[in-house]
């Protein structure tokens, strides 16, 4: 499988816990920077990635292997920020900067209740943010110096969040950003 190509733009990867905040920060950063924003959760259902459906946390089990062949023309190309709720099985090839959103358990807790998650679906998401799961499973992943932490609970967190994305040191090397 080839590299980056040459003269591309990089690949951001965009992870954290159902609910953090991980698309509401996408929306606005594909839209600044002129990204392509890939939600697998939404790919894989459009395309039927799915291996099985998990009754008792009443949702989809990804095939990683079809949703990785799916995006990898497209990595290749560069200028992508990839949204999903884990990030272990890609290829740390893939990405120049990598961004774990968290939020606070009770904004967590509140909007996945929202979601009218199952009482077993929703205190595993809220374990896994209190236990910091995606930002550990980040940083065994990929290099540390390319993994950061971003809050996703206020609009002015995603202000903050957009700044901080821009003024990442890789993408302002290869000059992809007029902020
Ligand atoms: N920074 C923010 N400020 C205010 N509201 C937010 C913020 N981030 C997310 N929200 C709200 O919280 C809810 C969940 O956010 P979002 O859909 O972005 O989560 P997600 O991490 O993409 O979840 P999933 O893993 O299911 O894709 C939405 O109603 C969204 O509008
Ligand atoms: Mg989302």
């Amino acid at each position: 499988m080839s590299e980056l190509d040459a003269d591309a733009k990089p690949n951001i990867l965009i992870t954290g816990t159902p609910g953090a905040g991980k698309s509401y920060l996408c929306e606005r950063l594909a839209e600044q920077l002129n990204f392509d924003w890939l939600d697998c959760s939404k790919i894989a259902k459009e395309h039927d990635y799915v291996e099985e459906h998990d009754e008792e946390y009443d949702c989809p089990i990804l095939d990683e292997d079809k949703l990785m062949d799916h995006l990898e023309p497209l990595m290749q190309k560069g200028g992508n920020i990839v949204e999903y709720h884990g990030c272990d099985f890609f290829p740390e090839r893939w990405f120049q900067a990598v961004f774990v959103v968290t939020c606070p358990n009770k904004t967590l807790y509140d909007r996945l209740k929202e979601r009218n998650y199952n009482e077993k679906k929703l205190s595993s998401n809220i374990e896994c943010e209190i236990f910091g799961t995606i930002l550990e499973e980040a940083r065994e992943s990929y290099k540390a110096d390319i993994v950061h932490e971003l809050c996703g609970e206020t609009a002015a967190d995603a202000a903050k969040s957009l700044k901080t994305v821009k003024q990442c040191e890789y993408l302002q090397q290869t000059s992809c950003i007029s902020v």
